[in-house]
């Protein structure tokens, strides 16, 4: 099998597991994420196919929702690229390094991601992550989990462990502060960093818009 029907396989597998997923890793956000790191892997000149890999493969475990996130991030993705003959005990070993480094976690754990193209795909999940699009899957999570939109009285917070970090929901204009600017400062890639700036901008347009309405200007 050729890498492009080896990419199109593993889509049609994922596409079913990620399909109803409303916690912001729904398969058109790994779609977005494999189609973007795909475009910075060209100008990066990175291992497109580990790239490619790693951004379908990503999510295969939820740090928020798994008991154990490593073990199950390790099994599952073993198991997925083992079906094929064609991929390498090295090359599922370093699509395991994507997985298991990729995630923000609150931004408490350092990140030891080592390799050009998890900094890729890294850095196309974290453009995932701010902007239009941001926004939007922001206040979805928040809506699913029952947040409120905003709350002028509760002020951001900086977790000190991730388990801070997953017990603390506050309301969502929050996980801006918490997250979503920082994010901007995080890219690995000159690439990203590019694409970031116009995201980052209108991240921020969108919060002075938010606190105008909030207090009834116009
Ligand atoms: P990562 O995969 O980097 O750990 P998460 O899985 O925590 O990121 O978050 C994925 C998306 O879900 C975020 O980009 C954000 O839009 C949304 N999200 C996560 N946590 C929260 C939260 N506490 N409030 C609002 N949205 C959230
Ligand atoms: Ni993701």
């Amino acid at each position: 099998m050729d890498k492009d029907s080896i990419i199109q396989t593993l889509i049609a597998q994922l596409k079913p597991i990620f399909e109803n997923d409303s916690s912001g890793h729904d398969w058109f956000h790994i779609e977005r994420v494999w189609k973007l790191a795909k475009q910075i892997a060209v100008k990066e000149n990175a291992n497109i196919f580990i790239v490619e890999l790693g951004a379908l493969l990503h999510d295969i475990a939820d740090h928020k929702f798994v008991e154990n996130f490593e073990t199950e991030s390790t099994q599952r993705t073993t198991k997925i690229l083992s079906q094929f003959n064609e991929i390498s005990q090295q090359e599922i070993e370093a699509v395991i390094h994507i997985v298991l480094n990729c995630s923000y976690k609150g931004g408490v754990e350092t990140n030891k991601m080592n390799s050009i193209e998890g900094k890729i795909v890294q850095d196309a999940d974290k453009l995932d992550a701010i902007g239009a699009i941001g926004v939007a899957r922001t206040f979805a999570f928040g809506g699913k989990f029952g947040s409120l939109l905003y709350h002028p009285d509760i002020k951001p917070m900086t977790h000190k462990d991730l388990d801070s970090y997953h017990k603390n929901r506050s309301h969502t204009i929050n996980h801006f502060y918490e997250k979503l600017l920082k994010l901007k400062e995080l890219i690995h890639t000159s690439t990203a960093k590019e694409i970031a700036k116009e995201r980052h901008e209108f991240m921020e347009l969108f919060l002075k818009q938010f606190y105008k309405e909030w207090e009834g200007e116009f």
